[in-house]
């Protein structure tokens, strides 16, 4: 694992987006995992910035919400689409996000687009990476899953009710992730705390996040508060 301690949000963003950009120049036709939340919004806006060819890429989002559409401004359909699809030259074609009706195949579209290339992560406060929350087994499929109290809490703020915050997703598994050919984790300043436990060797599936150190090709890159 290698680990890349940065000052501010504005470093975290432009080395997370140097990276994708050498990946799509080296492939044009590179398979991109992508997130969401408030970690990689500047990640994104330096990418869409550098006018790269995104014609030939394909990306397949790490999770969603259940029960929300697509023009619901939480939906993570909206926010990739707000925050990076349309300031690029991506054909909507080439996006898929997991959703109830394909979660089985899933991980089928993704193994038959070659596996993805370059996977981005943030994480969550209770060190979940998509939204696999901690639990007694890491699970490695696309499936639904419940979130944790803790994720519900955490995600509110974007919520007008705490009725309306949805408490089921669709993620990709531990193992969808796994397979990726080269993780990237970018962590700001409000996640130290869950990066310092994360950098602690032992992998365990109630730090979800700790099974990044078996991927042979990961980088994190996090703002170190010190
Ligand atoms: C949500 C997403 C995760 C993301 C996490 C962190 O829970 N499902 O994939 O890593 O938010 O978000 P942020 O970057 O806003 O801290």
């Amino acid at each position: 694992m290698k680990i890349l301690k940065v000052k501010d949000y504005e470093q975290l963003s432009e080395i997370a987006a140097d990276l994708i950009a050498k990946q799509i120049k080296e492939k044009p036709t590179s398979v991109l995992g992508l997130a969401t939340g408030s970690s990689p919004v500047g990640t994104y806006q330096k990418l869409a910035a550098m006018k790269l060819d995104f014609s030939n890429v394909l990306t397949f989002n790490l999770d969603e919400y259940c029960g929300l559409s697509n023009d619901n401004p939480q939906s993570y359909y909206f926010f990739m689409m707000e925050n990076l699809f349309k300031h690029i030259n991506i054909p909507k074609g080439n996006t898929h996000f997991p959703s109830e009706n394909n979660c089985d195949k899933y991980d089928d579209q993704i193994a038959r687009a070659g596996r993805v290339d370059l996977q981005l992560l943030g994480i969550g406060s209770n060190g979940h990476i998509g939204f696999n929350e901690p639990d007694q087994v890491f699970h490695n499929k696309t499936r639904v899953v419940e979130l944790a109290q803790s994720t519900i809490e955490a995600n509110a703020r974007f919520f007008e009710k705490p009725g309306d915050v949805p408490k089921t997703a669709i993620s990709m598994g531990i193992g969808t992730i796994m397979a990726a050919k080269k993780i990237i984790l970018v962590a700001d300043a409000d996640k130290f705390d869950i990066i310092q436990k994360m950098m602690n060797p032992v992998v365990s599936p109630q730090l979800p996040a700790s099974i990044l150190h078996y991927h042979p090709d990961c980088t994190i890159i996090y703002v170190t508060t010190s």
